[in-house]
């Protein structure tokens, strides 16, 4: 059995979903200070586990409101109540990528973020990618090196190698390397992918 491996005093996901009935068999509530902390999770507020919360973030430039039980991750709600599936449930402990989306900029794996850790938050999916009809440069070039077979890991490798150009818009092999670590390709395509950031990265931009 997986052990939960968070420091003293906090609760991973794992732990919460699956020890939060004793939790709060024992406790009442589950505070805020005892969820996964973010350094945008602030908010004072107590939450009970398999609480219906409403939640409210951008997702794709645009806010969306559902409500979620507390318990709920991100990858279920863009799924189950967002129509947001692009993001693939795959294993469902961080160890594949498929569920990759950026949360405020960073590349990760939405089955182990709770969604009431994204409120106020910008989460960007596969699907925010095309901007009125247009591919975005990294789906261009991931047609243009053949980057892909039976697509399932794609949502989530165009969603770390934008993350990655956003913040890094030269990226070495090592750095491409490095930032698709977590993403795992049962296909085999990782060299077409790093020839597709290459492809963005040597591209001139529009405007030089
Ligand atoms: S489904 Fe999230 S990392 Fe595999
Ligand atoms: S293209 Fe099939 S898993 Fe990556």
């Amino acid at each position: 059995m997986q052990q939960d491996s968070s420091p003293p005093g906090q609760v991973s996901r794992r732990g919460f979903l699956k020890g939060a009935g004793a939790a709060v068999a024992a406790t009442g509530v589950l505070g805020a200070a005892n969820l996964p902390t973010t350094p945008r999770n602030t908010e004072p507020a107590t939450l009970k586990a398999d609480e219906v919360v409403p939640l409210r973030f951008e997702l794709n430039g645009k806010q969306v409101e559902t409500k979620v039980r507390t318990g709920y991750t991100l990858l279920e709600t863009l799924r189950d109540h967002l129509d947001t599936t692009g993001p693939k449930l795959a294993c469902d402990y961080g160890a594949c990528g498929a569920c990759t989306v950026l949360l405020d900029g960073k590349a990760v794996n939405s089955c182990l973020v709770l969604a009431v850790e994204c409120t106020g938050r910008k989460v960007e999916s596969v699907e925010g990618l095309a901007q009125d009809g247009k591919l975005h440069p990294i789906q261009a070039a991931f047609i243009a090196e053949d980057a892909m077979q039976c697509g399932f890991c794609t949502p989530g490798m165009l969603m770390s190698c934008k993350g990655l150009l956003d913040r890094n818009p030269h990226p070495s092999r090592a750095e491409t390397a490095d930032a698709l670590a977590g993403n795992i390709c049962r296909c085999g395509t990782y060299f077409s992918i790093f020839k597709a950031v290459d492809r963005v990265a040597k591209a001139p931009k529009e405007g030089k």
